[in-house]
């Protein structure tokens, strides 16, 4: 395949948690824009068929090591047999808000633990260095006003998953106040969805998934016998809650123009935060007439109570990632669902 030159020297990025579901779309788009990529992931939530999946979209070599980034010692040898890596960008984290509630120790110390211990190999670096962080929207809580923009205050997390992503951006801003180093942005995602066009790569949910679209997809496949609706009193359009469903392909796309943007930025100290979004809020039961419309079938769904912790409505005001990193999403509902849609025929052998 016709591979774009990279511009950007001395670009060999370490990707963690690159096998998972962010990840492994965002190596595509590295690859596909000249960046050498080196894969860590210790593949707690993801599978070695990943990287075959990968392989086939991008025909080009892509080193991959399997590795427990709480373990220091393995980060430490990482660095020192990789002394060219030249940024970061730190997908790996433990992701279930439900099992946090469960397991915050455990929460805790991978998402916070790993953080740290790529944190002090990135400190003994002498030039510049990007490191871009997975953080969430989740961080805002139920916001006073939408959409979201970046200044709006950061709520008390609802679960110590949530806690880890607002603990991890202060880590990240001491870190940088201390480091001449450092360059960070924090990209702040909405609801990720959808697979990559090609059907070789997609979200791969480990058990019951507790998000929408992959139960609604799980469900017209014939896996769950009905979707539950949590909740159709909230105020808004329908009674359903608002979310901003990003198609996953953009989201990646976000990840490569941020990590230009810090790379070429003649600043030495810098922390930005991006809310990576559509811009457009749609309700539970429009994703769901939505599906219906791409697919052709009807899913069969009930309206149950609440779940707890849920907010009514969250959708990004994107004009900074618009303004300053020259990024949007291109990508629409539809074609997530299309896409999210087609990954699930595939690996259900449908
Ligand atoms: P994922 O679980 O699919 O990917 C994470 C990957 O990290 C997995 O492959 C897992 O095996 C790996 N990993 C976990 N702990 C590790 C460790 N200690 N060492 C090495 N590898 C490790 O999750 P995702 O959906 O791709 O999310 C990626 C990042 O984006 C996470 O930080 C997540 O919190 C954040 N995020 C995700 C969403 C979402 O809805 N998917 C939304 C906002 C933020
Ligand atoms: C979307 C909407 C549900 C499942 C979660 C995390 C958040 C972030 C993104 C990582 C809600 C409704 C869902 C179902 C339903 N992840 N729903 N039936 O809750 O916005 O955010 O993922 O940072 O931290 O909390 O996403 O996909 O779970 O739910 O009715 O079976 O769909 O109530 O309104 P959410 P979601």
């Amino acid at each position: 395949m016709q591979l774009k030159k990279n511009t950007i020297s001395n670009s060999k990025i370490l990707v963690t948690g690159g096998l998972g579901y962010i990840g492994s779309h965002t190596s595509v788009e590295l690859i596909q824009q000249g960046f050498e990529v080196i894969i860590v992931d210790d593949l707690s939530n993801s599978s070695p068929s990943v990287l075959e999946g990968i392989k086939k979209i991008i025909d080009y070599p892509i080193t991959f090591i399997e590795l427990d980034l709480k373990d220091k010692n393995s980060v430490k040898d990482l660095f020192e047999l990789n002394p060219d890596i030249s940024g970061v960008i730190h997908f790996a984290a433990s992701k279930a808000v439900g099992e946090s509630r469960i397991k915050p120790i455990e929460y805790y110390e991978n998402n916070l633990v790993s953080l740290i211990n790529l944190l002090k190999e990135i400190d003994k670096k002498g030039d510049s260095f990007p490191f871009i962080f997975s953080s969430s929207c989740t961080v805002y809580g139920q916001a006073d006003q939408l959409p979201i923009n970046e200044l709006a205050p950061i709520k008390k997390a609802e679960s110590p998953y949530g806690n880890t992503k607002q603990v991890g951006e202060e880590i990240l801003f001491d870190a940088l106040i201390a480091n001449k180093c450092l360059r960070v942005v924090s990209l702040r995602y909405f609801n990720p969805i959808g697979a990559h066009p090609s059907g070789e790569i997609g979200e791969l949910p480990n058990g019951k998934p507790q998000n929408l679209v992959p139960f609604i997809t799980q469900t017209a496949a014939g896996i769950h016998k009905k979707l539950s609706v949590f909740g159709n009193d909230y105020p808004t359009i329908d009674g359903t809650c608002i979310r901003d469903y990003i198609h996953i392909v953009d989201l990646a796309k976000a990840h490569v123009i941020a990590l230009r943007h810090i790379t070429l930025k003649n600043q030495v100290k810098s922390f930005e935060v991006f809310n990576i979004g559509t811009g457009k809020g749609s309700t539970v039961l429009e994703v769901i007439k939505t599906f219906e419309k791409i697919s052709g079938q009807s899913l069969n769904y009930e309206i149950s109570p609440r779940r707890k912790g849920d907010i009514t409505a969250a959708y990004a005001d994107t004009r900074k990632a618009n303004k300053v990193l020259g990024w949007e999403a291109e990508l629409s509902l539809e074609e997530a669902l299309i896409s999210a849609w087609k990954w699930e025929k595939k690996i259900r052998e449908l």
